[in-house]
């Protein structure tokens, strides 16, 4: 295929077929606790289509099943919604919540698999990646729901929202343990601001709105620009059913945080959130490379550095700073400590605005500041990197990262299984085909959606 579109050139060149393959090359040795599937999604159109921009691309979702020692099968499935198809998302009566990319992440919650995007439903999967369809929660979902919930690590709850550029803007819901959606509220004073990802600590949750907003005017596909004249903010409101009601909202300074590595309450009760932040310039070079217009960055994120918000509600204020001088996207951290005071945090480091630097799996400590960096070689790029805790874990770092290599030289796919405490590695699997660069994913242990 000839095209100027980035994200479907190079590491980004999308697979034409689905397959499986069984028995799959393991070079080093597979811890046998890794028994369960690391499941990846990401934008893969089907030959011959060229969406105008990366996010329209149809989902597709690779799965790869590790049983003790064995990685026992690869296999790869386009999420089967009706967009795949060529389903508008526009019809006369409103947006089509089921004509879906479904190619943002996927998650497992109370035994269901969820392929995510944020102007749809979620879409339910069977253990094999096939698709059984859009998945409303029992007719209790009637908006869109983020790509990005969060599920409580002390409770099982999940906790997602639902943003749309009318009203209500901003919905919030709370699904238990067992999958059943138990709370839902419109929360106020939220507008048409971009709102991919969001937070929850032990007693908050946390929203956030930057410059990127809703602009009819927009023709790539997705009508949103930055905006100075939309007020960057945090919104911070206490979790519990009369939360809504107390939703405050505090101005930072511009930028747009695509993703939050985490956020919670310290000693003094403020709110702690970070997460990579572009500003204007690197806002602008990024979706110019989303689009494939010209004056994109080299990368599908640029200048985007890790901030750190301090909301003080007693105060009514905000401390701001960036963190770290690296380029980076696709935090991760181990989840058990989601919402909680997290020592450790793992992210992709990515080459500059200028294309200097290359990709790496970099984890921060952020008690001693050290930061500790996994280069993956030339012409490799690394996925998001999935924490999962050892058996038996002690330290919140005991444990692996599991992340898909994907090698322009060898045309060649790994799993690459990571120590995670001192970057080190312990296995790769050996992948039947090289695997586009996607975006988020998950790793799913027996037990748990079987
Ligand atoms: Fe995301």
């Amino acid at each position: 295929m000839t095209t100027d579109k980035p994200y479907l050139t190079g590491h980004y060149t999308p697979v034409a077929d689905e397959v499986t393959a069984t028995e799959l090359t393991v070079e080093g040795t597979l811890p046998p606790e890794l028994t369960g599937r690391l499941l990846r999604n990401g934008h893969n159109p089907k030959p011959g289509a060229t969406p105008t921009h990366w996010f329209k691309g149809s989902g597709m979702v690779h799965g790869i099943r590790l049983r003790e020692g064995r990685a026992e099968w690869y296999r790869n499935r386009w999420v089967h919604t009706p967009a795949l198809d060529g389903a508008p998302y526009m019809t006369d009566r409103g947006p089509d919540l089921t004509a879906s990319t479904a190619g943002t992440h996927i998650i497992e919650h109370a035994g269901r698999l969820l392929a995510l995007c944020e102007a749809n439903l979620p879409f339910e999967l069977t253990p094999q990646l096939d698709t059984v369809g859009a998945f409303d929660f029992e007719g209790k979902l009637r908006t869109a729901m983020t790509a990005h919930p969060k599920e409580d690590p002390l409770t099982g709850e999940l906790h997602f929202f639902g943003s749309s550029p009318f009203p209500p803007y901003l919905m919030y819901y709370v699904a238990d343990a067992k999958g059943e959606i138990v709370h839902s509220a419109e929360i106020p004073g939220a507008t048409a601001a971009l709102k991919h990802d969001f937070a929850i600590t032990r007693h908050h949750v946390v929203f956030v709105e930057g410059n990127v907003t809703f602009d009819p005017a927009d023709h790539s596909g997705i009508p949103y620009s930055w905006s100075d004249a939309q007020p960057a903010r945090i919104g911070v409101m206490p979790r519990g059913k009369d939360g809504a009601g107390s939703v405050r909202w505090f101005s930072i300074e511009p930028g747009n945080m695509l993703h939050v590595s985490n956020a919670y309450e310290d000693g003094q009760g403020r709110i702690v959130l970070e997460g990579p932040t572009v500003d204007h310039e690197g806002f602008q070079l990024s979706w110019n490379w989303w689009i494939g217009a010209p004056g994109r960055g080299t990368e599908p994120v640029s200048r985007s550095y890790t901030r750190r918000w301090v909301v003080d509600t007693a105060a009514g204020s905000v401390d701001e700073q960036i963190i770290d001088d690296l380029p980076v996207e696709f935090p991760t951290l181990n989840e058990q400590y989601l919402g909680l005071e997290n020592r450790y945090q793992y992210a992709i480091s990515f080459p500059d605005e200028k294309g200097f630097g290359g990709y790496s799996l970099v984890k921060y400590d952020r008690t001693t500041g050290a930061r500790r960096i996994h280069q993956v070689g030339d012409a490799r790029m690394p996925s998001e990197a999935v924490f999962v805790p050892a058996a038996g874990a002690t330290r919140e770092d005991d444990g692996y990262l599991l992340t898909v290599i994907s090698d322009l030289k060898q045309d060649a796919s790994q799993l690459l299984v990571l120590d995670a405490c001192g970057l080190d590695r312990i296995a790769t699997v050996h992948l039947p085909h090289r695997v586009s660069a996607g975006l988020h994913g998950s790793w799913i242990p027996d037990g748990a959606g079987d």
